[in-house]
């Protein structure tokens, strides 16, 4: 079983390696580990003991940010917001619970919810100035990277499994737009930060969640019957890192 020494020494090292790697290779590390906290999370590796499990899942949680910028450490739930968010007014969130709707027919299942990609007001809104300065405000300069896709989580069963995402949504802003409940539960978004309790949020329409998706792994528990949820989410990337 690895010590929690061995595991906070890696944890260096890989560290001290990803500054020698190209942004491919890095991207590709960042891959390996989320892959790897993913699994751990989602059950996948119960013939491994529980101490190696645990260890191999704090390795690869605080490797991550450390693979990332320094704006990261700022924030070491990986949240940067939640609630009402003052970059998004009345009309943009009605303009996009109406395209949200309209576009339902077109929704391409991916894993175990539904997407529709790059709608235009989503992607118009994505870029506004006032997302941008609230973002550079609070993480320091940023990119947009024009990607925009609506979330649909409207059968039973729906959701995802614990992951981290790609560089195209490393700052996301991820934006209820209903939330239908049932009376029979609901469905939450669990982000798993390093070390800490896990951090259950429930979305009311209207507010978002700001945070870092390629370094916090993060899930969606399965909806039940009579649930809907929409959402829409913006991605985001970070410049200025340590190693960039
Ligand atoms: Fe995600």
């Amino acid at each position: 079983m690895a010590s929690a020494e061995e595991a906070s020494a890696l944890v260096q090292r890989l560290s001290q390696l990803s500054t020698d790697l190209t942004a491919a290779e890095r991207e590709n590390l960042k891959f390996l580990l989320s892959m790897a906290a993913g699994g751990v999370l989602s059950g996948h590796a119960q013939k491994i003991s529980e101490g190696l499990r645990e260890s191999a899942l704090g390795t690869a949680q605080h490797s991550l940010p450390k693979l990332l910028a320094g704006a990261r450490e700022k924030f070491p739930t990986g949240i940067v917001f939640y609630g009402r968010g003052p970059f998004l007014s009345d009309e943009d969130l009605a303009a996009l619970d109406q395209e949200s709707r309209g576009c339902r027919p077109r929704a391409e299942r991916f894993l175990d919810h539904y997407v529709v990609s790059g709608a235009p007001v989503a992607r118009e809104i994505s870029l506004s100035p006032t997302i941008q300065e609230f973002l550079t405000e609070n993480v320091g300069s940023i990119t947009p990277t024009r990607r925009a896709n609506y979330l649909y989580y409207d059968e039973p069963g729906l959701g995802i499994d614990p992951h981290v995402d790609k560089d195209e949504f490393s700052l996301n802003i991820l934006t209820m737009l209903e939330h239908r409940a049932s009376n029979q539960g609901r469905s939450e978004l669990i982000l798993h930060p390093p070390d800490q309790e896990a951090v259950h949020l429930h979305l009311k329409a209207g507010e978002s969640l700001v945070f870092f998706a390629d370094s916090v792994t993060h899930q969606r528990t399965r909806t039940v019957a009579d649930e809907e949820i929409r959402l829409v989410s913006f991605g985001y990337r970070t410049l200025g890192g340590t190693h960039e």
